[in-house]
């Protein structure tokens, strides 16, 4: 993908006040240290495994760096990886999930989204609710007016979670939503 230009604005995170976690059941925050045994538990869930991107060496110490990293991926407008965390808690409990932007195309016209809830939290809609607060602030922070999703055959739950957030299948396992993406 082309690098944006220098009038891009910056990737920020959405600001969640306490308040309006507590009402959707989670937060978005960034990745830190210490949410690394969540990210190899992630990681080695089968789901997560099949439908998402995991690197083949799935051990604390790739966690650890992937988690250093990830401002720099922000900053450098390459990914904006956040976890889906439960509101006022922190540990490795504290993490639901992970939702997160990128790659982006030129200029950041359109993003591709990525998600994943943890197995014993999946079912309550937390990836619709997580994935549509991101988009939300994508849209109206980011100026960002396209967004893309690959998914594998046979990951019913993940089409859900994109048709509810106005996606629709463009080809045969991509999605997509926003101007001029058909
Ligand atoms: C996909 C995933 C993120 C969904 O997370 P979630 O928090 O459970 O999603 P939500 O609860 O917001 O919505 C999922 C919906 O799909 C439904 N669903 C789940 N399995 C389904 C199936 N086999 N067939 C049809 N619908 C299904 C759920 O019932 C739910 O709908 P409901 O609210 O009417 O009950 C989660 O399953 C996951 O982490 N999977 C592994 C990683 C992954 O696939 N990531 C996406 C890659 S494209």
């Amino acid at each position: 993908m082309d690098s944006p230009g220098p009038q891009v604005p910056p990737l920020t995170e959405p600001m969640m006040s306490v308040a309006e976690a507590e009402r959707s059941g989670f937060t978005l925050r960034p990745w830190l240290t210490e949410d690394a045994p969540a990210l190899v538990a992630a990681w080695h869930d089968p789901d997560v495994a099949r439908f998402t991107a995991v690197p083949d060496d799935p051990s604390p110490a790739v966690a650890q760096r992937w988690i250093a990293g990830w401002e720099r991926r922000r900053d450098q407008r390459l990914a904006l990886d956040l976890v889906i965390g439960r509101p006022g808690a922190d540990g490795p409990d504290s993490v639901l999930g992970e939702v997160g932007l990128g790659p982006f195309s030129k200029r950041l016209a359109t993003a591709h989204v990525g998600y994943w809830v943890r197995s014993d939290a999946r079912g309550c809609g937390i990836a619709t609710a997580a994935l549509g607060r991101l988009l939300e602030h994508a849209v109206d922070q980011l100026r960002i007016p396209g967004f893309i999703a690959r998914v594998e055959p046979g990951n019913p739950a993940s089409e859900v979670v994109l048709d509810r957030n106005g996606f629709r299948e463009t080809t045969p396992g991509v999605w997509a939503r926003g101007a001029g993406l058909r």
